[in-house]
């Protein structure tokens, strides 16, 4: 991977920025790693400006190197610093994504820079791990998730949550939380894929567990009650 030519992973998150972003877009990399996202957009003609974030020294340096090499240093501002922070209200940033990290980790980037942020943007997110509870705290703190989706690549997958501010608290009920609204409706290929795996693993988890000498029952139910809620799922597919 290079700017030239992304993950399809980070193809889609660009497609994704590019199809919702408010133009012009300015863009906040979060967690920018090479920066490879912002410099494609840029070179792409696609964003007037991009932050390319990131906290650690060795990847912010990496993002410097791309930024240089690929003569993007106009439009592309790498910065080192934690989460938000990075972001300046000059900066007239509209529109962040925070790709390749877990769930919690998005979710307390967001909330502890929230003063960084303008009354409006689009958020373009893709956890690792954890998409429950990111679903859950955008629900929680007024952000509408419009559209979402699978990637696979090998024996990975990945999801990308793409949201927005909104003056409602939009309620989410456990099967949404876990499987996305969007996911829910759109129901791909790559969706039913990621359940038939995720399935297989859960209940490998679960005969393990139950096989202890002292189960954790806890554990057991919330297992129990998502592979009753992926069953569900799986067997209205028409896949
Ligand atoms: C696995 S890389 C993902 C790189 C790129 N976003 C992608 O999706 O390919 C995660 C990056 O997030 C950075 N990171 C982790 N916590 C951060 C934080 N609080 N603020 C900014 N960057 C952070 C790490 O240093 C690392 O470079």
């Amino acid at each position: 991977m290079n700017s030239e030519q992304l993950s399809s992973r980070l193809q889609s998150v660009s497609d994704f920025i590019i199809q919702y972003g408010q133009n012009p877009i300015r863009l906040a990399d979060i967690g920018t790693d090479h920066a490879y996202l912002p410099s494609y957009l840029v070179q792409q003609d696609k964003i007037e400006f991009a932050i390319a974030g990131d906290v650690v020294k060795g990847p912010f340096e990496s993002a410097v190197n791309e930024v240089k090499s690929q003569g993007l240093t106009d439009q592309i501002s790498v910065r080192l610093g934690d989460g938000l922070e990075v972001i300046q209200a000059e900066d007239n940033i509209n529109t962040i994504s925070i790709c390749g990290m877990g769930g919690t980790l998005i979710r307390n980037i967001i909330e502890s820079g929230k003063n960084h942020l303008p009354d409006t943007h689009l958020l373009v997110l893709q956890p690792n791990i954890g998409e429950p509870g990111l679903r859950e705290w955008l629900s929680d703190n007024q952000y509408k998730i419009f559209d979402e989706t699978v990637i696979i690549d090998g024996r990975h997958d990945y999801e990308i949550i793409v949201a927005e501010t909104t003056s409602d608290t939009i309620p989410i009920t456990y099967e949404e939380k876990l499987f996305g609204p969007v996911n829910l409706v759109k129901r791909t290929n790559e969706f039913y894929l990621k359940w038939e795996r995720d399935l297989a693993h859960r209940e490998r988890i679960y005969n393990q567990i139950k096989q202890a000498d002292q189960p954790n029952s806890d554990k057991l139910q919330e297992l129990e009650q998502a592979m009753t809620a992926i069953k569900e799922v799986l067997e209205r597919g028409t896949h």
